[in-house]
Parts: C-alpha cells; sequence; structure tokens
C-alpha cells in the first residue's frame, strides 16, 4: 500500500473541493459560459426573501423548529443551506427526498431527523473506489458516516451519469443535487432530478449556487441548460442561501439586487457540542 504524507494528503483534499465545487475553470470555459448566460439573457436568478418564499406555504405549528447537526468539517454544507433544505422539505411535506451528493451524510442526516421516519431518503454518490476517487484516498466509511444509523436513509452508490434511476421517476418530492459540481455534471444531475419529480409542487434545489458570495456559473449554466427554457421564470435564488430552487409552482416576486444590503432575518443558533 502507497502511504501518502500530510501534505499530500491536504493537497489532494483541496484539489478535490476544487473539483467539486467546479472551480478547476479555464479561461475557454469561462467563455463558453458567458455564451450560454448571454444566450438566456440571465446572469443571475431572481432573489426571492424567505419570508415571501414561505408565506406560500401554509404554516403548522413548530414548522420553523428545525434541528441541525453538523461538525463543521470540510466539504459540507454551511447550516443555513441544512437549514433552508429541511425547512423547504417539511413546507412541502416531503414523503420521498432524493439527493445525489452524500459525502458525510450530513444533508441526508438532517433531513431525516427533520422529516420523521415516515419519509423515505435515498442518498446517491460515486463509489469511493471510482478512478476518480480513488486518487484522493477517502476511506470508505466517510461516506454517510452521519446516516448511517438512519433506518430511512437508502445509500446508493453509482456515477451519476451512469445511474439508473427509472424505479425513482416521478415519485420524489425534494430533489437535492450537490454531487459534482462541473457544469456538465449540474446538466446531467439536473435531467434526472426533472424525471425524478412527482408532481408540480415537487421542487429541485442545487447546492452551491453561490459560492464565497458570488454566482457559481457552472450551476447557473448547468441549470439552464437542461431545465426547459419556458420554466426558466421558475427558477429562483432562495435568499440567505447558497442554493438555487426549481418548481414549476413558483411565482413569487423577486427582490431588487442590492449587492450590499442588509437581509431580512437572522438567524438563531442554540449550540450544543456532543462529545
Ligand atoms: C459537496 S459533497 C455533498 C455534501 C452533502 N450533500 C451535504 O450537504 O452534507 C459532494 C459529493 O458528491 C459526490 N460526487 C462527486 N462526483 C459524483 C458523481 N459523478 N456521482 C455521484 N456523486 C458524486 C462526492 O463524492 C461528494 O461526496
Amino acid at each position: 500500500m502507497v502511504r501518502m504524507g500530510k501534505v499530500t494528503k491536504l493537497k489532494s483534499l483541496y484539489d478535490y473541493r476544487k473539483q467539486i465545487l467546479g472551480l478547476v475553470n479555464d479561461k475557454n470555459h469561462e467563455k463558453k459560459q458567458n455564451t450560454v448566460l448571454a444566450k438566456y439573457g440571465i446572469e443571475k436568478l431572481p432573489i426571492v426573501k424567505p419570508s415571501d418564499f414561505f408565506s406560500k406555504y401554509p404554516r403548522t405549528k413548530g414548522d420553523d423548529s428545525i434541528t441541525i447537526t453538523s461538525d463543521f468539517s470540510y466539504g459540507i454544507s454551511p447550516e443555513n443551506d441544512y437549514y433552508f433544505l429541511c425547512r423547504i422539505a417539511k413546507a412541502i411535506n416531503t414523503k420521498r427526498y432524493f439527493e445525489i451528493g452524500t459525502w458525510l451524510g450530513l444533508s441526508a442526516r438532517n433531513i431525516s431527523d427533520n422529516l420523521g421516519d415516515d419519509a423515505e431518503v435515498f442518498s446517491l454518490d460515486i463509489p469511493f473506489d471510482h478512478p476518480e476517487m480513488a486518487v484522493f484516498g477517502i476511506p470508505e466509511h466517510i461516506f454517510g458516516y452521519y446516516a448511517k444509523e438512519k433506518k430511512n436513509v437508502t445509500f446508493l452508490k453509482s456515477d451519476s451519469k451512469l445511474f439508473n434511476h427509472v424505479e425513482y421517476n416521478k415519485s420524489i418530492d425534494l430533489v437535492f443535487i450537490d454531487g459534482n459540481h462541473s457544469q456538465e455534471y449540474v446538466e446531467n444531475d439536473t435531467r434526472i432530478g426533472l424525471e425524478l419529480m412527482k408532481n408540480n409542487s415537487s421542487i429541485i434545489a442545487w447546492h452551491d449556487y453561490v459560492i464565497l458570495g458570488e454566482t457559481n456559473k457552472n450551476v447557473l449554466c448547468g441549470i439552464l441548460n437542461s431545465v426547459p427554457t419556458e420554466m426558466h421564470k421558475h427558477i429562483i435564488h432562495l435568499q440567505q442561501s447558497n442554493m438555487a430552487l426549481y418548481s414549476p409552482s413558483f411565482d413569487f416576486t423577486p427582490i431588487k439586487d442590492k449587492r450590499w444590503d442588509i437581509p431580512e432575518s437572522t438567524f438563531t443558533v442554540e449550540m450544543k457540542l456532543k462529545i
């Protein structure tokens, strides 16, 4: 067995993060992205305030009380995104959730914790020993670690490009796309997501539409190239999240996009360290 040094390990993890977040672009790629955005006349998605978004969904008592587990480690989603994902899942009364991109299993775990045992949670990730993954030397047990005790979470193992999703078609309330963030894969994964949607109230959420405060063009172009053009008006950016959301049922009035502004809401976070 070849042993990796600490520095090599850190570098490969750094490269891996860049790769999974789709930040490995070249100038040519950027030019192509700008052509795609010009074709659709979209530079950014319309921004919808959380209060406007959630006013669409009738509230039941305790709807906005969400508990999130996180270890704040590398490659996971920020807590505001877990919060919104879970709150949306509850708002639309999700019975079947499907995500592409398991990693440590935290999005699956949080969805499972907040929806309860009735809901079915499917989490797809590329096999750890797939040639594209094996180079990073990530141990198998890392994948899905935080959800492995959850009985309603089913782990699926395949490169999303090769995944046969037919048995899940037209059955999913909420799809979370958070796998390989290159434009090519976002297109592939979005096409799958569109087929998975149960009905017009189903929602697709894409993670890392915003990354470090900037629009992630890989994700935006991937979305626009795969969602039918006449449906683009139903794709939004949920303010104070890093997610783009789509549902044929969306019909929101977006806010004016001001770069420097104080958002309308704050989060109350009660933290407990479980040792
Ligand atoms: C950002 S992480 C997912 C984080 C997780 N959704 C969360 O929020 O806790 C991205 C995951 O996508 C997986 N992935 C990368 N390429 C993939 C592919 N082609 N098919 C399926 N999964 C892939 C990676 O192995 C990684 O586990």
